[in-house]
């Protein structure tokens, strides 16, 4: 069975083979993601098969998101803050030959984990979802849709946490 390791994205990655479906992902990860990373507005962590091929990535960048997307319970301790820190999921995904088969989930499950691991502030992870389809995956994967946001759909990094905790009672 093929194992997969996730890593920050890295020049001895070979990107040039990638193919999602979406064009645009695709020559994001081949033209833009290390100027993105140098310019320090985002992270891309990829995805990696045994044989060290690119199965899928994910970028990851610091946002924030309106205060009363959390319940009152949580804003009203929170008397003079304007917005809620979040992490955002800018792009994310699965090679053609291995979608279907949970790494896309897999990976929302690496941001998490990553996000957690920083330990800093993120009370929700944020996506947009560019077209129907891409709002029904993350829609299956927890994330809730934004009152008022065409695309931005938000899942909190305490229910995400659940999430991962309930999939590994399995
Ligand atoms: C969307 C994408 C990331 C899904 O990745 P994947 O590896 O095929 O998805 P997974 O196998 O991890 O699926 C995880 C869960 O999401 C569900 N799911 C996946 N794609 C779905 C879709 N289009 N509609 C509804 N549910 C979907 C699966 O059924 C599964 O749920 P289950 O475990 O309850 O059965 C992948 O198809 C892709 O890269 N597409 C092209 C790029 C893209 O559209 N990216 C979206 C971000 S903008």
């Amino acid at each position: 069975m093929t194992s997969f390791v996730t890593a920050s994205l890295s020049r001895d990655h070979d990107r040039t083979g990638f193919r999602s479906g979406v064009e645009a992902l695709d020559r994001y990860l081949q033209e833009f993601a290390f100027q993105d990373i140098r310019r320090r507005v985002a992270g891309c962590f990829v995805m990696l098969d045994d044989a060290g091929e690119i199965a899928g990535f994910y970028t990851l960048a610091a946002t924030s998101v309106p205060l009363n997307l959390a319940p009152p319970a949580v804003t009203k301790k929170l008397p003079r803050y304007p917005v809620l820190p979040a992490m955002l999921i800018g792009r994310l995904a699965v090679a053609t030959k291995r979608q279907g088969q949970g790494l896309g989930r897999a990976l929302i499950a690496d941001a998490v984990i990553r996000t957690e691991s920083f330990r800093i502030g993120a009370y929700a992870l944020i996506v947009d979802a560019k077209d129907e389809r891409a709002r029904a995956f993350y829609a299956a994967n927890g994330f809730a849709t934004i009152p008022d946001e065409a695309r931005r759909m938000f899942l909190p990094m305490a229910t995400a946490l659940q999430i991962l905790e309930s999939d590994r009672r399995g």
